[in-house]
């Protein structure tokens, strides 16, 4: 099995699993994770997802090297069929999931590991984990979509330095950049995830999808479009039991039972 899948609760942690080579990601493992993935978004008792690496040295070193290499060697249509268009679906996947994606990053996130990491809407770090986009040194742009998000999260100055050196940044430093949400000891970064997604499940399912479809779609258009987009989820939300069942409780100063559990 590429991917490990635990349950705790109403949450999954999903676990990258190659640590013999970084958990770098194979074409067998990203379709093994979207095929995870799509049976998730139909299992409503489960309220979010956790995605990390195996073993204490690697998140995910990135796209497997070995892997992709005769594509790259056989043809630019090759390589872009199989090996850009897999990975920028899976970024995208994990982008819009309809449920949060928490990215407990346990080691290196480099190249594609950083842009999955990029691509899911929440991230706790290890204290020993690096980032990096070192793709410039095998000769080619981030492809995974990481010459799009990661300008869109820190700026485009720092994300050039990190596209352009392919230099490795600490822990601490992406916390201070906003690339993520905490950083934590490494024997506490699952707990702290659980922990996380737990109360993210105290909510409403029905606001907790508009809330990250809302934000998700949002970013990348105008104001007035995103504030349409904002109405539209507001619109899904307020139709739903659950935002009946959460103003009447606040009023009648009682703890709500949300349904979409
Ligand atoms: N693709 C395929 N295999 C990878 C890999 C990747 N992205 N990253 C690491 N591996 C493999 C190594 O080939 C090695 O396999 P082997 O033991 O069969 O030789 C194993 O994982 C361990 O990696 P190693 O390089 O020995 O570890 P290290 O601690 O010396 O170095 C890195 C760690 C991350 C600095 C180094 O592995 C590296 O530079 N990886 C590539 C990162 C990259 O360019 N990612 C972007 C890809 S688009």
């Amino acid at each position: 099995m590429l991917i490990e899948t635990g349950r705790h609760g109403q949450q999954v942690v999903l676990t990258l699993n190659r640590p013999d080579k970084l958990n770098a990601l194979s074409y067998e493992l990203i379709d093994e994770l979207m095929d995870r993935l799509n049976a998730l978004e139909r299992d409503d008792s489960v309220r979010c997802l956790v995605l990390t690496g195996q073993g204490e040295k690697a998140f995910s070193a990135g796209a497997d090297i070995a892997g992709f290499a005769p594509d790259v060697a056989a043809s630019p249509e090759a390589a872009w069929r199989n090996f850009v268009m897999r990975g920028q679906a899976l970024t995208r996947r994990l982008e819009n999931y309809p449920k949060p994606i928490i990215a407990a990053v346990n080691g290196i996130a480099f190249g594609g590991g950083c842009e999955i990491m990029e691509a899911c809407s929440l991230a706790i770090a290890a204290g020993h984990a690096r980032f990096a986009k070192p793709e410039i040194r095998l000769g080619f742009p981030p492809p995974f979509g990481g010459t799009q998000r990661l300008p869109r999260h820190i700026g485009r100055k720092r994300a050039n330095e990190m596209i352009l050196t392919g230099d490795a940044i600490s822990a601490e430093e992406a916390l201070l950049l906003g690339l993520v949400n905490h950083v934590v000891p490494a024997h506490e970064l699952l707990p702290a995830c659980l922990q996380m997604a737990d109360r993210i499940a105290e909510s409403s399912a029905v606001a907790v999808t508009a809330s990250l479809r809302a934000v998700t779609r949002g970013l990348n258009v105008s104001i007035d479009e995103g504030l349409a987009i904002e109405a539209a989820q507001f619109m899904i939300a307020v139709a739903s039991q659950d935002a009946r069942e959460g103003t009447a409780a606040f009023v009648e100063k009682r703890r709500p039972v949300f349904c979409h559990h």
